[in-house]
């Protein structure tokens, strides 16, 4: 690909980019560290690579770019680190990954007093405390586990617990409203609609405006209640059981159970006739008022 920049002056060739860099950084106000000149490069690069072939990059566009950098940073230093940006990619735990993908391609503006339903096994609370100190974060599980004082823990079943209603600004919930009221984990209670329920109080306790973020197994191919373990939801399922009054829908993606690195564009039934796996990550809002 042969492009030229526009640097104001003379064209540069793509391939000189010590000469661009220098001539960007030259033009840059004393806010703008190096590093910051460096990341808005590597951003116009990404752009270069990402866009029409032959589009023109020019100093304004890197100027821009470097602000856009200046300003995520006063941002920044504000709690020292942020969700978005500190949340790790790779956990090991394939949901919590999906959690990740999702509130990075969605930019999930995750902040305030969030709850966690479920939030035993992969630890959701440690990997966003260590990412913002500032969420003031309540988990509920019927089972028990370790904490601290950063965070509140309540042992229970979440459809007998209670919050405040309007209290909380997010839900977030990775991989367990599926299991809700099946009955699987130390007897937790038997009830047949325990994941919509799950939703409903969930909604509840949101203020007005504040979001809900959970991942559910998914396959085209039909609901099915795979005995104790888990539930998995086709669409209509999503819709009937889990979509309940007073959401709206803002953002919604599949991806194979296997690779949770990438979003499909639709999840397919498997052409060999065996049932394929998938995850539907959801970010849904409360109406408001
Ligand atoms: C598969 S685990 C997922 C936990 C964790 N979020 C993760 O991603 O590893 C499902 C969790 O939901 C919890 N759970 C199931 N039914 C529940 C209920 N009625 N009330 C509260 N928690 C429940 C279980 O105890 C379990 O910790």
């Amino acid at each position: 690909m042969s492009v030229t920049l526009e640097t104001g002056v003379t064209p540069i060739r793509m391939g000189d980019t010590r000469a661009l860099a220098q001539r960007f950084i030259e033009t840059l106000s004393p806010d703008v560290s190096r590093q910051q000149a460096g990341a808005a490069l590597l951003l116009a690069w990404h752009h270069l690579n990402t866009s029409v072939v032959g589009r023109h990059l020019s100093i304004p566009f890197l100027q821009e770019a470097s602000q856009k950098l200046v300003d995520v940073a006063a941002e920044h230093s504000k709690t020292g680190t942020s969700l978005l940006t500190d949340f790790p990619p790779h956990t090991g735990d394939a949901c919590l990954d999906l959690f990740s993908l999702a509130l990075r391609t969605w930019q999930m503006p995750i902040k305030g007093r969030v709850l966690e339903i479920g939030c035993c096994e992969a630890d959701w609370v440690a990997c966003a405390l260590k990412a913002d100190p500032s969420l003031q974060i309540t988990g509920v599980d019927w089972r028990d586990r370790s904490y601290d004082s950063r965070w509140t823990f309540v042992r229970g079943d979440v459809n007998q617990v209670d919050f405040e209603p309007e209290s909380f600004d997010w839900v977030v919930s990775i991989s367990a409203i599926e299991h809700v009221g099946l009955g699987h984990y130390e007897k937790d209670p038997v009830r047949e609609d325990g994941d919509s329920e799950a939703i409903r109080r969930a909604v509840r306790w949101l203020k007005p405006g504040g979001s809900l973020y959970f991942d559910v197994p998914y396959t085209p191919e039909g609901f099915t209640v795979d005995g104790t373990k888990h539930r998995t939801y086709d669409a209509a399922a999503l819709r009937e059981r889990l979509f309940v009054p007073g959401l709206v829908c803002l953002r919604q993606g599949f991806v194979d159970a296997n690779d949770v690195s990438r979003w499909l564009l639709a999840p397919s039934a498997s052409p060999d006739g065996k049932r394929r796996y998938h995850y539907a990550a959801n970010w849904w809002m409360k109406e408001r008022e």
